[in-house]
């Protein structure tokens, strides 16, 4: 059964970062599948460096948008994006040193950030993302 199911519940209303967290989703999902299916840890290692890539570039827009409109919680928000990433990262290094193995668990707890981290701190950049856009001229 999928884990990371994208649901409108998700949407924020602000189109790149809708599209870019879908995607995370869809990756996460097919390292989900990955890791159901028994596939070799090679291709589950290939899913999560995919993963992490993807969430890189994706924080890494999102704290460009808030900069750009000088979003006062942009701290805060990058605190957590770094907290992720560098999570994901030893994770990643133990799972190549085979000190690891990607656990349900895991998963798990990457759902619930995201999940988490979707509905306080992303929507809440949103929220002010689209009233500053709605308040400039365009
Ligand atoms: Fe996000
Ligand atoms: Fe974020």
């Amino acid at each position: 059964m999928a884990l990371f199911t994208w649901n409108a519940q998700y949407r924020l209303g602000l189109e790149p970062m809708d599209a870019e967290h879908m995607q995370l989703f869809a990756l996460a999902d097919e390292l989900h599948a990955a890791l159901a299916q028994g596939a070799s840890r090679q291709l589950v290692r290939k899913r999560l460096s995919g993963l992490i890539d993807h969430a890189r570039a994706h924080f890494a827009h999102e704290e460009e948008w808030m900069r750009r409109h000088q979003y006062p919680g942009l701290n805060a928000h990058r605190i957590h994006h770094e907290g992720l990433i560098s999570k994901a990262l030893d994770f990643q290094r133990d799972l190549v040193a085979e000190r690891a193995v990607l656990s349900a668990g895991t998963l798990q707890f990457l759902k619930d950030w995201l999940t988490l981290h979707l509905a306080s701190e992303d929507r809440s950049a949103a929220d002010y993302l689209i009233s500053a856009r709605a308040g400039s001229a365009g």
